[in-house]
């Protein structure tokens, strides 16, 4: 078997991965690929997001820098955003940060979030016709949106801060070469410049996630930091799942007029859609210790990649795991991950994917069948059509 590797994916094979991860998985749960460890089993995914041998920081450092952090040292203010992320932290300085901003995360903000996600949800979808892209129209514009309600940004900031979050998440894509990271260090300049004038001009008692945490408080980096990782982590993956759950349903009309029959089916479809096609494929840890998993002897220092994907259609987790099956108990997913870095927007993802399919089971008449022309991302991490042209004339 070649060495598996996520890097340079052939397009033609991107947007049905699971076939290709089958073959590995079936040979055995962990191989070791070309640049990492992949692991493909669910327990053994499991095993390596929740078991101390493994971090988001890697020991070794070169000239006293983590070998660990996705972003060569020549791109500075890119670098220093970066490592501001919750995700790239780990304990103790992760659980400080995570139970600080744990809160605005809650299921009380959450349910008082719900009336103006439905009314942004329904407003971009309303304005689709003729020749539409769902991406572009509404799967893209839809989250980021939302994370402006929640930061209280300017909502008619939300297609620049759009632009430069794609732009910044650029680099961490599965394109080879550095020259992703050029873009991606300007689109860090100009959030940096953003999110710092943000934070000066919020007043004592003003109550979004910005004064929040300028309140706590937490170092300017740090705020600056953190609004640029909401930006990527909660807008990326959002629309993917809503772009992917269109393509899903399209393909089962039956599916389609199930929930429509049954809306209170909508949550655990839901689950269903972020089972069977995560829009986070893979996570990447680093090995603290010599450590062995799934009966692979995996050294101290090593990157190891947990497939997300592979590891929600396996056989021994999951019965039927290709077949599409609202009816499932789907709880135990991969899709938000599992252990301390569990999705923190776990709450807000699923309800803007509840609110945002029920607005599309309802929305432009027919777009369920209408003629379509999809064309993914180049990204085996963040996974997902790129553009999802549908023609909407008949239904005028
Ligand atoms: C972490 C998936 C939406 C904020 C994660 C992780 C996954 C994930 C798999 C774990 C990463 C790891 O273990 O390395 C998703 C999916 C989403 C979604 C599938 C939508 C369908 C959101 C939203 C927000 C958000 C809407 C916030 C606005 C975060 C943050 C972390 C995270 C801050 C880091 C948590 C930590 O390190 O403790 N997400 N996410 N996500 N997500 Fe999400």
């Amino acid at each position: 078997m070649t060495p598996f590797s996520l890097q340079g994916w052939p397009m033609d094979d991107i947007a049905d991965p699971y076939p290709v991860y089958r073959r590995y998985r079936e040979a055995r749960s962990v191989h070791e690929g070309a640049d990492a460890f992949y692991v493909f089993g669910y327990d053994d995914v499991v095993k390596v997001l929740s078991d101390r041998d493994f971090g988001r920081v890697a020991r070794s450092t070169e000239d006293g820098i983590p070998v660990s952090l996705p972003v060569p040292p020549e791109f500075a203010v890119l670098r220093t955003v970066v490592e501001n992320w919750l995700v790239f932290l780990d304990p103790p300085e992760h659980t400080r940060l995570r139970s600080a901003l744990q809160k605005e995360f809650s299921a009380g903000v959450v349910t008082a979030l719900r009336p103006r996600i439905a009314r942004i949800a329904h407003d971009l979808l309303s304005r689709l016709a003729g020749e539409a892209d769902l991406v572009g129209g509404f799967a893209a514009p839809f989250p980021i949106m939302v994370i402006c309600e929640l930061l209280g940004v300017p909502a008619q900031d939300h297609e620049q801060l759009r632009d430069l979050a794609v732009a910044l998440q650029g680099a961490s894509s599965t394109r080879t070469g550095s020259s992703r990271f050029i873009d991606a260090e300007d689109a860090a300049r100009e959030l940096d410049a953003y999110f710092r004038d943000q934070a000066e001009q919020r007043l004592p008692g003003e109550r979004d996630l910005i004064a929040l945490m300028a309140g706590i408080p937490l170092s300017t980096e740090r705020i600056v930091g953190t609004c640029v990782h909401l930006l990527t982590a909660g807008h990326e993956t959002t629309t993917n799942s809503l772009a992917k759950a269109a393509l899903i349903l399209r393909a089962h009309p039956e599916l389609v007029a199930d929930l429509r029959d049954h809306p209170d089916l909508v949550p655990t479809a839901v689950e269903e859609l972020l089972r069977y096609d995560p829009p986070v494929q893979a996570v990447t840890r680093w090995a603290r210790q010599d450590a062995v998993v799934g009966g692979t002897a995996i050294p101290a220092g090593s990157r190891v990649i947990a497939l997300l994907g592979s590891a929600n259609r396996d056989p021994a987790r999951f019965p039927r795991p290709d077949v599409v099956d609202v009816h499932r108990p789907a709880d135990r997913h991969l899709g938000f991950g599992i252990g301390i870095h569990y999705c923190l927007g776990a709450t807000l993802a699923r309800a803007e994917l509840e609110i945002g399919l029920r607005a599309l089971l309802d929305g432009p008449r027919g777009w369920e069948r209408a003629a379509c022309h999809v064309e993914y991302a180049a990204d085996m991490v963040f996974h997902g059509p790129a553009r999802l042209l549908l023609d909407l004339t008949d239904s005028l």
